[in-house]
């Protein structure tokens, strides 16, 4: 034991694979893994959030220098930048070591309150349509730190009013877009939207309101039958009639193609009935979630490079879908019953987030990670994404907190 102690605190993450594998495991093969936890990461999002406006928002990268590109506050991806600095404000508490970085925990919670204050607008109306639960996220955030903060619930519970207004009863879903429109009784609804009902049940529990509760849950029963395909791979796109709620059609806007499944959709699918199950304990989640995660591993080559869609041939990553899927599997493993199938998400995790720093750690960029895909073939494809970077951060602090890596 103290063997294995000593090298751990050499080797932090030696401890994962001592875990799950009975023979050793060569170390130069781990330390890619280290990077989770490297000081270069704090010292990325100090430099951006120190030196730029906060009225402007680091969105995507470019594809040459890795710059940010920034965008104004009223878009749907705006709450991750703030999201990370309070997520980097965690990390100063759950590492002991160099990974936490030079900064104290207050210094984080400055800058995540600084760049949410730019947000505030959004609370009284926006355009960022179903994706209310990413804008509350640094909100959500300020409430863990300080759940007194009336300026953050009012925040939560805005959002979530937004969000619930959406809400058709006779559809069974709240409507993710206002565009994509083809006939005059389009309702579209999209795997991602399964990302924002976490925002519900935060406000159903700072407002006593249970009707968010039932909204989320009519959401994801509605979309187990309607956006998932036999294999248990999504459609990223279901229109329904809003006048009679049947299903129009199914297709991909960000994918391959129609019939395909695209890759950060089927992440979505994994964190958010992972979220779902940890929120409700209700088993047709957990039995979606383990469904959505087996077409996603199986499905993601031995390199642990996760293509931008299972069904291209182009030779194209997207590494936010594995930063999501990792962070989904990750919650998936804290809630699932099943021992085995808990050891095999968190390894597959770890698997996710190792492959992805050996691919696309990205040292001189202002992103952590390289080649993202937002949109392809939209020309928005090998960046830097904002969103690919928080739930890398996001998965690394999970491993922390379930006890399965020191930093
Ligand atoms: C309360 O939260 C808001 C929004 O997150 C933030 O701007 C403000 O600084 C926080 N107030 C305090 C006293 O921390
Ligand atoms: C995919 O579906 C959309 C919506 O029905 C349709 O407009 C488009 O033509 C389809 N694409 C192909 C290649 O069939
Ligand atoms: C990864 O990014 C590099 C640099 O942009 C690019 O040359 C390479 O083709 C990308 N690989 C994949 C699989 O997307």
């Amino acid at each position: 034991m103290l063997y294995v102690k000593k090298l751990a605190s050499l080797y932090p993450l030696l401890l994962i694979p001592l875990l799950y594998a009975s023979t050793a495991v060569a170390l130069p093969e781990e330390r890619s893994l280290n990077d989770l936890f490297s000081p270069l990461i704090p010292s990325k999002f100090h430099a951006i959030a120190s030196t730029q406006n906060p009225s402007r928002y680091p969105h995507y990268t470019t594809q040459d220098s890795g710059k940010w590109v920034y965008i104004d506050a009223d878009t749907w991806t705006t709450g991750f930048f703030p999201g990370t600095l309070y997520l980097l404000a965690e990390r100063t508490k759950l590492c002991k070591g160099a990974g936490k970085g030079e900064w104290d925990q207050e210094h984080w919670l400055d800058l995540g309150r600084s760049w949410s204050t730019g947000m505030l607008k959004l609370t009284q109306g926006n355009k960022a349509q179903h994706d209310q639960g990413f804008l509350s996220y640094p909100f959500v955030e300020e409430l863990k730190v300080n759940p007194r903060n009336e300026t953050a619930i009012k925040a939560v519970n805005d959002f979530a009013a937004i969000l619930a207004a959406r809400f058709s009863p006779l559809v069974g879903t709240t409507r993710s877009w206002d565009h994509d429109i083809y006939g005059p009784n389009d309702w579209p609804v999209i795997i991602d939207n399964m990302m924002n009902f976490e925002l519900l049940f935060i406000s159903s529990g700072l407002t006593n309101n249970p009707t968010l509760k039932s909204i989320a849950r009519a959401h994801a029963d509605t979309t187990i039958k309607n956006q998932f395909r036999e294999d248990g791979s999504t459609w990223q796109v279901v229109t329904y009639n809003d006048a009679t709620g049947d299903v129009i059609r199914k297709y991909t806007k960000q994918g391959y193609d129609n019939s395909s499944t695209w890759a950060r959709g089927q992440a979505w699918a994994i964190h958010g009935y992972a979220d779902m199950y940890k929120l409700t304990g209700d088993d047709d989640y957990l039995q979606t979630a383990r469904r959505s995660a087996e077409y996603f591993l199986s499905h993601t080559p031995s390199n642990n490079i996760v293509p931008w869609d299972f069904n291209s041939p182009e030779d194209l990553a997207d590494t936010s879908a594995a930063s999501v899927a990792a962070a989904g599997l990750l919650i998936l493993a804290k809630v699932e019953k099943n021992l085995r199938n808990r050891a095999k998400w968190t390894r597959s995790a770890i698997n996710l987030l190792k492959g992805t720093i050996d691919f696309a750690w990205a040292p001189t960029w202002d992103s952590i990670l390289s080649n993202a895909t937002s949109h392809h073939p939209n020309n928005n494809q090998r960046t830097g994404l904002v969103y690919g970077d928080y739930y890398f951060v996001q998965a690394a602090n999970e491993l922390v907190k379930q006890g399965l890596a020191s930093c």
